[in-house]
């Protein structure tokens, strides 16, 4: 077990819905603790930028368009296993797939409006993090 950090959104679907209490108390009940955390409305360019990896997905357009739909929420969270620990809270991609307790079982409205963002590796997470935070911003 080793302390570390991960990278999370709370998505527009969850904001538009007065959720961002109710995900980040899932989080930290799932042994997670927000170290930084800020609300801001992405840009396309950046939302395009944060998910480069799926450009030539064909959910891609969608994707980008929804989250630039409203504000989002983003967050660093720390703990042991981090990554793994809010990979599990979040629950499966799908929220028709996930299991029940999961944040996106709880609370998600469909596989592209599923509440959140997890980053799936450290590495990953080291990147988006830099993405969106400051060193200065984040404040274990
Ligand atoms: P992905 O990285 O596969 O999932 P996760 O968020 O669980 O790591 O996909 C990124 C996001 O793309 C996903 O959260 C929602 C969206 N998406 C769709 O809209 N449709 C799809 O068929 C897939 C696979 C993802």
């Amino acid at each position: 077990m080793t302390t570390e950090r991960t990278f999370s959104i709370i998505k527009p679907d969850a904001t538009r819905r007065n959720l961002t209490g109710a995900v980040t108390k899932m989080l930290e009940e799932a042994g997670l603790r927000v170290v930084a955390s800020k609300r801001i409305h992405m840009t396309r360019e950046q939302a395009e930028g944060f998910y480069g990896v799926h450009k030539e997905r064909p959910f891609f357009a969608d994707l980008v368009g929804f989250m630039i739909s409203g504000p989002v929420v983003v967050q660093v969270l720390e703990g042991e296993d981090a990554v793994a620990a809010n990979r599990k809270v979040m629950g499966a991609t799908n929220p028709a797939n996930a299991e029940p307790g999961t944040i996106r079982k709880e609370l998600a409205e469909s596989i592209e409006a599923n509440s959140v963002h997890g980053s799936d590796s450290a590495e990953n997470a080291a990147i988006e993090i830099a993405f969106f935070f400051q060193p200065e911003e984040i404040v274990g």
